[in-house]
C-alpha cells in the first residue's frame, strides 16, 4: 500500500471539497482531492442553477479561468405569483445584488480546469473511503481506480462527500446521528429543449400547487412542480407534464418542448449533530442537507467552507486552534 502525506486531504470533488482546495491553495496549504466519481458523472449531473451574489464573487477572485461572468447570466429579480398577481423582486434595487444564472456542473468544470491546470492533486473514481483522526493528525484509507488501496495522511480531513458523507461517521459516531425531516410534498422536476418563458425565474403559486420556472440556456430550461413524493416519473406523458405546469403559472405562456429529463426531488432536512471533531471537519451537503429550493444547498455549501478555510488556515500556518474550535458555531 502507498502512503502520501499532504496538509489537508479533502473527501468530495463537488463544489464545498473543490473550491476549499482553491481557498487554501490561495493561503499557501496544499490538499488532495478524492472523489468516488469519474470526472465525466462530475461535470455533467445537473444540479443547482443559481448562485447567490458572493458565490460569484468568490469564484471570480479566485478560480483562475472561471466563466462565471461571461458565460453565467446576471438576475436582478425574482417573480413571486399568487393570488392571480406577479410581484417582482428587485435584488438590485432593494439590496444592490443580484444572482447568476450559472449552473452547478459548470461551475464544476471551470474548478476542476483550474485545478488540473496548477498541477494540483485530484483523483477520480477513488472508493471505499474511511477516515480517521488520531488527535494531531488524520488519515484517509481508499482504494484508486484499479482497486489499489492506498493512504492519505494529513493534518486535517474534510468530508465534502455529501449526503451520504463516510467521513461523518467518524465525527458523529454514527451516520444519522443528527436532526432529520421529510416533508409530504416532493419537486417534479423537467429539463426540456425549449427557448426560455420568462427571462427572470417565476416562483408561481395557484390553486393546484406550486410550480418554478427556472432556466439553464437559451435552448435549455429547467422547471419544477410541486408533487407526490412517491410520484413515478414515468406516469406522464409529455403533454401531460406540460399541461400540469402551464395550470400552475396562469398569466405566463410557457414555450414547450421536449422532455429529456424528469425527476423527482424529495423534500428532506437533515443536520448532522456534530460537523468538528479533533483533526476532522465536515462541510455542505455532509453536514446539513436542505431542500432544493433557492439553490440553497451549494451556496450554503459555500459558505461553509470560506469559515473552513480562514480556521485552517490560522491552525496550520499559525498554530491558533481558536477558529477552528469555534467552526461549528460560526457556520
Ligand atoms: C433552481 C432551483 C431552485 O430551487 C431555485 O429556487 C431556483 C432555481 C434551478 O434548479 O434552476
Amino acid at each position: 500500500m502507498t502512503t502520501q502525506r499532504t496538509q489537508v486531504a479533502i473527501v468530495g470533488a463537488g463544489p464545498a471539497g473543490l473550491i476549499l482546495a482553491h481557498l487554501l491553495d490561495s493561503y499557501g496549504i496544499e490538499s488532495i482531492v478524492v472523489d468516488d466519481r469519474t470526472r465525466g458523472e462530475i461535470e455533467t449531473t445537473i444540479r443547482a442553477g443559481i448562485l447567490e451574489h458572493s458565490t460569484v464573487d468568490l469564484l471570480a477572485n479566485h478560480v483562475a479561468g472561471s466563466r462565471v461572468l461571461t458565460t453565467g447570466e446576471r438576475h436582478n429579480g425574482v417573480n413571486l405569483r399568487f393570488a392571480q398577481e406577479n410581484h417582482r423582486i428587485d435584488f438590485a434595487a432593494l439590496t444592490g445584488r443580484a444572482v447568476w444564472l450559472y449552473p452547478q456542473h459548470e461551475v464544476l468544470k471551470d474548478l476542476i480546469a483550474a485545478r488540473l491546470d496548477a498541477g494540483q492533486d485530484l483523483r477520480f473514481s477513488t472508493r471505499g473511503v474511511r477516515a480517521q483522526s488520531n488527535g494531531t493528525g488524520a488519515w484517509v484509507l481508499c482504494e484508486d481506480a484499479d482497486g489499489r488501496e492506498f493512504q492519505i495522511d494529513a493534518d486535517f480531513v474534510v468530508g465534502a462527500d455529501g449526503s451520504r458523507s463516510a467521513v461523518r461517521e467518524a465525527i458523529t459516531g454514527s451516520h444519522t446521528s443528527g436532526f432529520f425531516k421529510e416533508y409530504p410534498f416532493a419537486w417534479f422536476g423537467v429539463l426540456c429543449e425549449a427557448p426560455p418563458s420568462s427571462h427572470e425565474l417565476i416562483y408561481s403559486n395557484s390553486d393546484d400547487g406550486f410550480a418554478l420556472i427556472s432556466r439553464r440556456s437559451e435552448t435549455v430550461q429547467r422547471m419544477y412542480f410541486q408533487c407526490d413524493p412517491e410520484d413515478d416519473t414515468s406516469a406522464y406523458s409529455e403533454e401531460q407534464l406540460w399541461d400540469i405546469l402551464q395550470r400552475r403559472v396562469p398569466g405566463t405562456e410557457l414555450q414547450r418542448g421536449h422532455i429529456f429529463q424528469r425527476d423527482v426531488l424529495r423534500f428532506r432536512s437533515f443536520v448532522a449533530s456534530s460537523m468538528h471533531k479533533e483533526r476532522l471537519a465536515i462541510v455542505g451537503d455532509a453536514a446539513h442537507t436542505v431542500p432544493p429550493t433557492g439553490a440553497k444547498g451549494m451556496n450554503l455549501a459555500v459558505a461553509d467552507v470560506v469559515i473552513l478555510a480562514k480556521a485552517l488556515r490560522a491552525l496550520l500556518r499559525e498554530g491558533d486552534a481558536r477558529l477552528i474550535d469555534g467552526f461549528e458555531d460560526a457556520v
